[in-house]
């Protein structure tokens, strides 16, 4: 049944080999031939996009990182102000709310009480209207939202989120589109996304072919205490996200930091005794994050980069580098999440934590 490990050692890693299937489950129905399906959202929800100037979105943990990416995304392709915030802080603070925001809540569980509660406070705060991108038909945050959409990434047992933001971030994506849809998005740019989003799973699934070679470069953590997680733009969510789950599974302390930001402060950290972690997808930012990471290696950082098999990295001293195919440059955050999961995953091992229940934390975090 869907709660058993198979052959799989740890739910994280049947989860984790899960991707492929699951995203594609989470575009099943939802995309025309050149455009996404808005009304997946449900009805009214072609009415309430139409109508939304701004959006603010609330969410924890690894749901919150999958927010950072979708600021991105909605921000360039829909053409939409963003605002992400932790359900924690958000709830407690004086809100100000413009006309037509509406409001995106992001739980893999819908059962968050932070989440929840900061859902109950949008809705006497005078939103345009509530989505909840959720997991679990029937939770809390879906009952309780205007909109829901399902993530379809099934059930999650690893306490470390692996699945449900793969496919948090496809539906966010879904979201874009939608968005930009009815707010005057180009036709052949939602085409093109619209393909891309289609030979998705098939990339993840080559990405996870890399799993032997992760595993080989994990013994160079084990030993380590401190690791650093660097990425730009729409990858600065996701080296957040790598560091979160080193930290969780593997109880090495990370840390993510927008590459741009080392010169202000965390380049006095680096030593050889401190890896420091990258992913170099092709995009517009890449000379950018060269020359971060040639700061790092004149300083005698260890660096181990995952990146585009085009962008001209290969392996030398101080640097190890491991290819990932091409991908289209919106849908890479989704794609170079993988080696960080797997990258976590086999430190852990390696450490001989409990994988799937580490310490101190629970699945979902039900009170404040
Ligand atoms: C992720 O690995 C976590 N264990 C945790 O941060 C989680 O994402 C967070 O508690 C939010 O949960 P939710 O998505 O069920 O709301």
């Amino acid at each position: 049944g869907s709660a058993s490990k198979g052959d799989y050692r740890h739910f994280m890693l049947k989860e984790i080999h899960e991707q492929p299937a699951v995203i594609a489950e989470t575009l099943e129905g939802r995309l025309g031939d050149r455009s996404v399906l808005v009304e997946s959202f449900g009805p009214g929800a072609e009415a309430l996009f139409s109508r939304a100037a701004q959006i603010h979105l609330v969410a924890c943990g690894t749901s919150y990182h999958a927010g950072l990416v979708a600021r991105y995304w909605l921000e360039r392709y829909a053409g939409i102000p963003v605002q992400v915030e932790v359900a924690s802080e958000y709830r407690y603070r004086q809100v100000v709310v413009p006309e037509n925001t509406l409001f995106v809540t992001l739980s893999q569980s819908g059962e968050t009480a932070d989440t929840l509660a900061a859902l109950r406070f949008a809705k006497k705060s005078g939103y345009l209207g509530s989505l909840a991108i959720c997991n679990v038909p029937g939770s809390s945050l879906a009952r309780e939202s205007d909109l829901t959409l399902m993530t379809r990434a099934g059930p999650e047992i690893g306490v470390a989120s692996t699945k449900a933001f793969t496919t948090q971030l496809t539906a966010l994506m879904l979201l874009t589109l939608a968005l930009g849809r009815v707010h005057g998005q180009d036709e052949e740019e939602q085409a093109s996304l619209v393909e891309a989003l289609r030979r998705l799973p098939a990339q993840v699934e080559r990405v996870l072919a890399l799993d032997a070679q992760i595993e080989d470069l994990s013994t160079a953590f084990a030993e380590k205490h401190h690791a650093l997680f660097l990425g730009r733009g729409a990858h600065f969510p996701v080296a957040l996200e790598g560091a979160l789950k080193l930290k969780e599974i593997s109880y090495i302390h990370a840390e993510a930091y927008p590459a741009g930001e080392l010169k202000h402060g965390p380049l006095a950290l680096v030593d050889s005794d401190m890896p420091v972690v990258s992913v170099a997808p092709n995009d517009e930012l890449l000379d950018k994050l060269k020359s971060n990471l040639q700061e790092v290696r004149a300083r005698g950082g260890e660096l181990f980069v995952f990146a585009d098999e085009g962008v001209g990295l290969s392996s030398d001293d101080g640097i190890r580098v491991l290819h990932l195919p091409p991908i289209e440059e919106a849908l890479a955050p989704i794609l170079y999440t993988l080696p960080l999961q797997l990258l976590s995953y086999h430190v852990a091992v390696l450490k001989g934590t409990d994988v799937d229940q580490p310490r101190n934390l629970a699945k979902s975090v039900t009170v404040e």
